[in-house]
C-alpha cells in the first residue's frame, strides 16, 4: 500500500468494493486518479483488487452493518485524506424465498447489510462532508427498489427502503442548505455474483422458472460491472439524483408498479422486466 500523493486528489470511498459493482466503481474512480478506499468484509478479494489497482488504493476491513466499523472507515478516510468528495453506499446481498419459509436470519442479514450498512455510511460521512463543504452520497438501490419481486421479499424490502432513505437524505440537505448531495444508484441487470444461487436450496418449479427467467435477463441485458462504472460516473458527472444507467428497466418496474396502485389492482408477477 502506497501513501496517498496528494491531498489535491477527489476522494472516493467504496463499500462493497471487492466485487461486481463496487471493484468497477472503484476501478474507474482509480483509472480518472482519484484517491480510493476499498472496504468490504471480504478481505481476501479486497487485498486481490487493491493489488491489482497497483497497490494505489487503501482498503479497509469493513462490515457496514457495524456501526462501528464504518466510523472506523470514516475515521481511515479522513486521517488519511482530510476529505471524502464520494461515497458509494454500495455493499448488498440478496436473501430470496418464500416469505413464510424465510428465517429470521435471513431478514436480519438483508436488512443489516443493505438498510443499516446505508445508515451507518450516513451517519459516518454525512456530518464531516457537511464540515469539509461539499460532497455527494451515492446510495445502491435496484430497479427492484421500484417494483416488489415475488420470492425476494428481504431484498425488495431493502431496496426500497434505499430508495425512501435517499430521497429523505436529499430532502433533508436540501432544507438545511447543506452543500452536500445524495443520488440514488439503481442498477438493473449487472453480470456479478450477487444472483449466483439466490434461493439457495429452495425448490419448486415456479423458482426455477424465476430463475431460468433472471439468468435470461442477465444474458441478453447484462452490463458488465467496468461498462456500468463509466455510465454511473456519468451521471455523476451530471449531477444526477437518479442514476438509472439502464434507464429503460427503471422505467418500466416505475409504470407497473404505479400502474397497479392507480387502478387498485393485486400485484402481478412480471412477465418481463421491460
Ligand atoms: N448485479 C446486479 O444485477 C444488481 C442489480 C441491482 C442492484 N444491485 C446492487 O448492487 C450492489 C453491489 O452488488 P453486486 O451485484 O456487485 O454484488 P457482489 O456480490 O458482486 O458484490 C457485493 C459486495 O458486497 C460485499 N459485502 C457483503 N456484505 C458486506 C458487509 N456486511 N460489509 C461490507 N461489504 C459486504 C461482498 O463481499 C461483495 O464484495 C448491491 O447493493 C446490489 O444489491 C446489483
Amino acid at each position: 500500500m502506497t501513501e496517498p500523493e496528494t491531498r489535491e486528489k477527489q476522494v472516493v470511498v467504496v463499500t462493497g468494493a471487492a466485487s461486481g459493482i463496487g471493484a468497477g466503481i472503484a476501478r474507474h474512480a482509480h483509472a480518472r486518479g482519484m484517491a480510493v478506499i476499498l472496504a468490504d468484509i471480504d478481505t481476501t478479494a479486497l487485498d486481490r483488487l487493491a493489488a491489482d489497482l497497483g497497490g494505489a488504493a487503501l482498503t479497509c476491513a469493513t462490515d457496514v452493518a457495524d456501526s462501528g466499523s464504518v466510523h472506523a472507515l470514516a475515521d481511515l478516510a479522513y486521517d488519511s485524506f482530510g476529505r471524502v468528495d464520494l461515497l458509494f453506499n454500495n455493499a448488498g446481498i440478496m436473501r430470496a424465498g418464500f416469505l413464510w419459509q424465510l428465517g429470521e436470519s435471513d431478514w436480519d442479514a438483508a436488512l443489516g447489510v443493505n438498510v443499516t450498512g446505508v445508515v451507518n455510511g450516513i451517519r459516518a460521512f454525512v456530518p464531516r462532508m457537511i464540515d469539509q463543504g461539499g460532497g455527494r452520497v451515492v446510495n445502491t438501490a435496484s430497479v427492484g427498489g421500484f417494483a416488489p419481486g415475488p420470492m425476494m421479499s428481504p431484498y425488495s424490502a431493502s431496496k426500497f427502503a434505499v430508495v425512501a432513505i435517499t430521497e429523505c437524505l436529499q430532502m433533508e440537505l436540501s432544507m438545511v442548505g447543506a452543500p452536500v448531495s445524495a443520488s440514488v444508484l439503481a442498477p438493473g441487470p449487472v453480470i456479478t455474483s450477487v444472483f449466483d444461487n439466490p434461493f439457495g436450496a429452495v425448490s419448486h418449479p415456479a423458482v426455477d422458472r424465476m430463475v431460468a427467467q433472471m439468468r435470461e435477463l442477465l444474458g441478453s441485458d447484462g452490463l458488465d460491472a467496468d461498462t456500468f462504472a463509466e455510465l454511473v460516473f456519468a451521471g455523476i458527472d451530471r449531477g444526477d439524483f437518479w442514476i438509472a444507467p439502464q434507464g429503460e428497466h427503471l422505467d418500466a418496474m416505475v409504470r407497473q408498479h404505479t400502474a397497479t396502485i392507480l387502478e387498485r389492482r393485486e400485484p402481478v408477477i412480471r412477465q418481463s422486466f421491460r
